[in-house]
């Protein structure tokens, strides 16, 4: 029988992941002050019990003027520590491996929650000193669209102090407990403002020329190894494809520099630079980014993730046994269903004694599985039919 690879334990260097299957970033608009709440240790949790490989938090910022909402996440003093080492403790200590996304929005930051409207905030949303740090700053002063913040272009002399953030919060991250750390590099935010020419105009050593423009990113890449113990994997997260002039060829050079300073696993993703919707976007299917994932795993040699409407198991199952990408990262499917490791464990006949389930619950759905409820294949019909014909 063909080994089941997502449930297959994998090594990314001294970390171990029980399976293949992670949780994508998402943002939950729920932190006080870049504070976890109760919300996060419940969410973040209830995937680490559902079944994931790794859960990895959302896009957490390194700075507070980097915050894309009010109740973003974030990592830019020492007093979010101890917060997040509760929800890594509590995470690891159900099996998954708890990782941490590092972001910074720049020019699409300080702006309502998605089901606030996602408008530019103005001063009244909250209090006057806190408005006066909010400081929108990009790679160049141009804005993300009509109605969001002018950003100020960051002055050459600040950008050592933006750069050391993301080491000051790699350390961070590591002392919390996180396992492993993710850059969001992708979606238009402030490392993918530089990559851009639409979005970086710069004329200094930090734009113009490819070179020039990837030079920000590859920085704070640095910064963030050195802060961060060799034994721990690296993430990075690309918008491979893009209306904007940084798109896959341009990534997979990027990505063969990634690789030598210590990145481990490139999380494929498209878009967000713009406000316009790009063409590829309205091909929205099953897996619609995997091939990115593909692209990248071949062509600059490297592990990738692969994101974006994997939606079934056997679909996620498929993508690893094509070899198009090493992990597969799981996002909406976890929203509607935070069990969905144990379920794709069961639908793939991976876990037929639910050792993927905390002991609290394997103990008694490994007996009920006994008697021929739930596990593989198991519908109410069928159920019916075995009883009917005495099977
Ligand atoms: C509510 C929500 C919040 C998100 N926040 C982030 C984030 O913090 N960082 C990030 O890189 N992507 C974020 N994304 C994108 C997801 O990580 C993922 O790439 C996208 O939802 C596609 O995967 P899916 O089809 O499995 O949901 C978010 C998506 C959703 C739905």
């Amino acid at each position: 029988m063909t080994e089941i690879l997502l449930f297959t334990p994998m090594h990314i260097r001294d970390v171990l992941l029980r399976n293949r299957i992670v949780t994508a970033p998402m943002h939950q608009y729920s932190a006080i002050g870049g504070f976890p709440t109760d919300w996060h240790m419940v969410n973040a949790g209830r995937w680490a019990l559902g079944g994931a490989g790794m859960v990895m938090l959302e896009s957490t910022k390194v700075e507070e003027r980097g915050r894309g909402t009010i109740g973003d996440l974030g990592i830019w003093k020492d007093e979010h520590v101890e917060p997040l080492r509760r929800i890594a403790d509590f995470i690891r200590a159900n099996g998954a491996s708890p990782a941490i996304q590092l972001g910074h929005s720049g020019r699409k930051g300080r702006v309502s929650r998605p089901w606030e409207g996602q408008a530019a905030l103005t001063a009244d949303c909250c209090p006057p000193d806190e408005w006066e740090r909010w400081d929108v700053v990009s790679s160049s002063a141009l804005p993300f669209s009509e109605t969001s913040a002018m950003p100020r272009a960051l002055e050459l002399s600040e950008i050592p102090a933006a750069i050391d953030a993301w080491g000051a919060a790699a350390a961070r991250a590591d002392k919390a407990g996180f396992d492993a750390i993710e850059l969001h590099g992708a979606h238009g935010y402030l490392l993918h403002q530089f990559l851009s020419p639409v979005a970086n105009t710069r004329t200094d050593p930090y734009g113009g020329s490819e070179e020039n423009r990837m030079r920000f990113f590859l920085e704070v890449v640095e910064s963030v190894r050195a802060n961060w113990p060799a034994g721990k994997p690296l993430f990075v997260r690309l918008s491979i494809e893009d209306e904007a002039g940084w798109g896959p060829e341009e990534n997979i050079r990027l990505c063969r520099r990634l690789k030598p300073l210590g990145v481990d696993v490139i999380d494929c993703s498209t878009g967000g630079l713009t406000s316009a919707v790009p063409n590829f976007f309205r091909l929205n299917s099953f897996g619609y980014q995997v091939p990115y994932a593909e692209q990248i795993r071949r062509e600059a040699d490297i592990m990738t993730m692969a994101v974006g409407l994997i939606i079934h198991a056997d679909q996620a199952e498929e993508i690893l046994q094509r070899r198009q990408a090493d992990l597969v990262a799981i996002g909406r499917e976890f929203l509607y269903n935070p069990n969905w490791g144990l379920d794709a464990a069961q639908k793939l006949g991976a876990d037929p004694n639910y050792a993927l389930s905390p002991p609290q619950a394997a103990h008694w759905l490994t007996k009920r599985a006994r008697r021929g409820f739930g596990g593989k294949g198991s519908t109410w019909a069928a159920g019916i039919h075995e009883a009917a014909s005495g099977e």
